[in-house]
């Protein structure tokens, strides 16, 4: 039998997930499990690049593979392990940042955006590299923010993957991890690493927009449908979605916010409710309050059930730490073979 093709990713630990995290990321990591050989993770190292904080921690890694879990991810299909139980991944990507440039670093738009609000600054028209360098120890940016790409490249490198489901905002990343994976065999004249791409089931990369118009459903966004939202607040949610005056003249373009609710519908509903409500902006009938309770109604019935799952599992410790326990086993045993490949390479030998 062919041997399956190697699938990684992971989610960072900082708060209950979102319908942007299951969309562009964890329905793809429970789609895939069959048919590849699936690693999924908690990134807690990378929660540590923004705000950390020790209680909330622990807490949430715990809500995420409870999360993971009551979305379907089965541990005896995929490999389930939390990122600091893997240390390898630690000395690796010490190693992997010798071959990085501080440069490419400091150009990567999810950089610029953290830094920009470690240091409080609203507007993304000021000199973000000179703001940096010029700020005082007290309002800093922390050196582990710049070197979040190359965590995630070791992250996946390390395992050796060759697909790594995610949302679109990180292609760039992605982008990072194959020019790294290139720049590392080719420098040492090996072929270690494979260049790992984003995998969508042949569709265009998710996108999740925001119920306030905006563009990207997100935690700091303050936008969110949580899987874990009750019925009652997940309606008030839906209901409360920013709207426009309404269609005026037949087939008159739609606006940010009602394409933005249009796509959730898209995400959630039967392509025949969708073209019902299509149709009914194009000649005008649309009500909103309609599309709304609708909307409401086919997003409760992907997450209702989910939440159900989440709800019983978040005071299941033994579930989640079995789990873990021989996810983080079989991800070590990758990760020292790839990491003692990498020593040998680098010229790292013992006496
Ligand atoms: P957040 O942006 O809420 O902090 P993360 O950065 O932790 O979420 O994202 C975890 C995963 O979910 C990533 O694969 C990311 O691409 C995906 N994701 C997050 N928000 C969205 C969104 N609005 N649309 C599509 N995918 C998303
Ligand atoms: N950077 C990703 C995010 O913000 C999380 C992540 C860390 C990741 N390491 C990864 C995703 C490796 C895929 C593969 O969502």
């Amino acid at each position: 039998m062919a041997e399956k093709e190697i699938v990684l990713s992971g989610i960072r630990a900082t708060g209950n997930l979102h319908l942007g995290n299951y969309y562009g990321a964890l329905s793809k990591f429970v789609r895939m499990q069959d048919d590849y050989d699936c690693l999924y993770f908690v990134a807690d190292l990378h929660a540590l690049t923004t705000n950390p904080d020790p209680d909330k921690l622990h807490e949430n890694v715990r809500n995420i593979v409870a999360e993971y879990l009551a979305a379907g991810l089965d541990p005896e299909k995929s490999t389930l392990f939390v990122q600091s139980d893997v240390p390898e991944i630690s000395e690796m990507y010490l190693l992997l940042n010798m071959h990085v440039g501080i440069g490419e670093l400091m150009r990567t738009a999810s950089f610029k955006d953290k830094a920009r609000k470690q240091l409080g600054i609203k507007s993304d028209s000021e000199n973000i590299e000179s703001q940096i360098i010029g700020s005082d120890s007290n309002k800093r940016v922390n050196a582990g923010l710049l070197t979040y790409p190359t965590l995630m490249a070791v992250d996946i490198l390390i395992q050796k993957a060759n697909k790594v489901p995610v949302g679109k905002d990180q292609e760039q990343h992605l982008e990072l991890t194959r020019r790294f994976a290139r720049r590392f065999n080719s420098f040492y004249g090996v072929d270690l690493f494979p260049e790992p791409e984003n995998f969508n089931f042949g569709g265009n990369a998710v996108k999740v927009p925001g119920l306030d118009g905006s563009g990207k459903m997100g935690k700091s966004e303050g936008n969110c449908i949580y899987l874990i939202d009750d019925e009652k607040t997940l309606r008030k949610k839906v209901m409360r979605a920013v709207t426009d005056e309404g269609p005026k003249t037949p087939g008159q373009p739609v606006s940010q916010p009602v394409e933005n609710l249009f796509t959730l519908l898209e995400l959630t509903s039967t392509p025949e409710i969708v073209k019902h409500y299509r149709d009914a902006y194009a000649d005008c009938s649309i009500r909103y309050g309609d599309l709304k309770k609708q909307l409401a109604e086919d997003i409760l019935k992907v997450t209702l059930p989910i939440r159900e799952r989440i709800l019983d599992l978040q005071g299941d410790d033994a579930a989640i730490s079995k789990a873990l326990r021989i996810g983080a086993e079989k991800a070590r045993e990758r990760a020292s073979k790839t990491l003692a490949e990498v020593r040998h390479t680098m010229g790292i030998r013992k006496f």
